[in-house]
């Protein structure tokens, strides 16, 4: 068995997040002993199917699971209501029961999509995240928040629903294209600007092998504790929302062409900008922001005009009655929240463009 790091989310009856190298070849046994005996029905998509599907089947046998897989096509597009619907129609034929569980394979969009799946067959079934992106590592593997988009929007429908394990294989990293390391560096750096100026400054060289492990390990720790404290995001969690107002509206103004993490980082930027204008935020943290950002070929700004952005953050379903809650950097490692009239965001966002 390959050496692991372990992270606890105490939430429920908590579950271990596993973070190292090689651990898909042995994700059966580690698997079995999270859930016990049962059978696996694994989700995964038509990339991931190529690179790790068979691996995660070998296991699986080699550890007595009975396992059926689902593929569908990749992409963000692919997260509605009826692939969803295919995923729990394959289920249901191959006759899986309360016993038994889901396991998603992938990054973000498999591992919301079959953790909703799971959430809603027969009332609730367990489920297992092998997260294969830096994105799903960082953030979405972790926490237990999973969804559909609808047309109106992303995410629109879903449950939480938290893993009873997430096994984090450092190794599928290694396969990633430059924009999708990007794209979950941009989550990572968002933890950093929350919690930790010690964590921002490890971007500041290069982040691989021992020290990406690291990176991983400590934005777990520090989601998992928001989570166990705030679970359904009526408080703390909203922190995790750095960035994403602004960001959601700009990935929706690409019509979903560009990455999560990338419309992210624009939005953390802006919001630095902004919080700086409004003297809430430390003089120097937007430079010192952007520069990390750039570092990794991340956006720091957007072209889309101001009224479409409103137009599209005002779908968001983060909005409630007449206000919007912004996350606002005070300084890097310490970030509140600030409700204001939805008037305001149009002007968080003019303050935030870089011109
Ligand atoms: N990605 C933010 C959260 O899980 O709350």
């Amino acid at each position: 068995m390959p050496e692991y790091k372990t992270v606890k989310v105490n939430v429920g009856k908590g579950y271990d997040v596993l973070i190292g190298g090689g651990l898909l070849s042995d994700c059966g046994g580690l698997i079995a002993g999270a859930v016990g005996k049962c059978r696996a029905a694994v989700i995964t998509d038509s990339n991931v199917e190529k690179l790790y599907l068979k691996t995660v089947l070998d296991s699986l046998k080699t550890a007595d699971i009975d396992a059926v897989s689902f593929t569908f096509p990749a992409g963000e597009e692919n997260k509605n209501i009826s692939v969803l619907s295919d995923i729990l129609e394959f289920m249901a034929e191959n006759r899986l029961g309360r016993g038994d569980i889901v396991i998603a394979l992938g990054g973000g969009v498999t591992g919301d999509m079959a953790g909703f799946a799971a959430a809603v067959y027969l009332r609730g079934v367990r489920y297992v995240q092998l997260p294969t992106t830096l994105l799903a590592a960082v953030d979405s593997s972790v926490g237990g928040k999973t969804a559909i988009d609808l047309t109106r929007g992303k995410n629109l429908a879903g449950a939480f629903k938290q893993p009873e394990t997430v096994i984090c294989d450092t190794d599928t990293l290694k396969t990633l294209s430059p924009y999708q390391m990007s794209n979950g560096m941009a989550e990572a750096i968002k933890t950093g600007v929350l919690f930790d100026r010690n964590l921002f400054c490890m971007f500041d060289g290069d982040v691989s092998g021992e020290r990406l492990e690291s990176v991983i390990e400590q934005c777990v720790r520090y989601k998992g504790h928001i989570v166990e404290i705030d679970e359904k995001e009526r408080n703390e969690r909203r922190l995790l929302n750095l960035g994403h107002t602004i960001g959601h509206a700009i990935e929706k103004c690409s019509e979903y062409k560009m990455g999560h993490g990338h419309a992210v980082a624009a939005g953390m930027a802006m919001i630095c900008r902004a919080g700086e204008k409004l003297g809430v935020t430390e003089p120097g943290t937007a430079e010192a922001v952007c520069d990390t950002l750039r570092r990794f070929d991340l956006p720091t700004n957007t072209d889309y005009n101001t009224g479409d952005l409103v137009s599209a953050a005002l779908s968001d379903k983060k909005r409630s009655g007449g206000t919007i809650t912004f996350v606002v950097p005070e300084r890097i490692g310490k970030c509140v929240l600030t409700t204001e009239p939805v008037e305001a965001l149009g002007r968080y966002i003019e303050l935030g463009k870089d011109k």
